[in-house]
């Protein structure tokens, strides 16, 4: 290699050292992400897989059930920010066997996280509403209807 062509060869490495640099440092600022929102003082669990927390993290699903005959109507919602960067893509409603019964999807930056189902489901079932945020995870509440 020429003394000319191994400086060209020097500056590629040092622009690709840059951009990998930056990118550890956007992956290294979602890890502190995660854990600013999953730390001790949520006392956040793992349970199957997802994430549920005893003190109101805000990626937890908040539910409100209202029963009329044989139909249970179940209000979700995730006070959790809405952006492109980060945001809650879904909210899933799961029976307690983890089946799908509903889902709702949401624009980034145009919807709250926020839908109301209609569900025919029996008295006393116990059901999984489950928050899905594009950063950090799968979160969910369990209720009864
Ligand atoms: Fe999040």
């Amino acid at each position: 290699m020429s003394a000319i062509n191994r400086r060209e060869a020097l500056k590629k490495v040092a622009v690709v050292g840059t951009a990998a640099a930056a990118a550890g440092a956007v992956a290294a600022k979602a890890q502190a992400d995660v854990y600013n929102f999953a730390n001790e003082e949520d006392q956040v669990e793992v349970v199957g897989g997802w994430l549920t927390s005893k003190k109101g993290n805000k990626h937890m699903p908040i539910v409100k059930v209202e029963r009329e005959g044989d139909i249970a109507t179940i209000a979700v919602e995730v006070k959790h920010p809405q952006g492109a960067m980060h945001h809650i893509e879904a909210v899933h409603l799961y029976d307690e066997d983890r089946l799908l019964i509903a889902s709702a999807y949401f624009h980034p930056e145009r919807s709250k996280p926020k839908a109301t189902f209609a569900l025919r489901v029996p008295q006393g079932a116990k059901l999984l509403a489950v928050g899905d945020c594009n950063l950090h995870g799968l979160w969910f509440t369990e209720f009864v209807v």
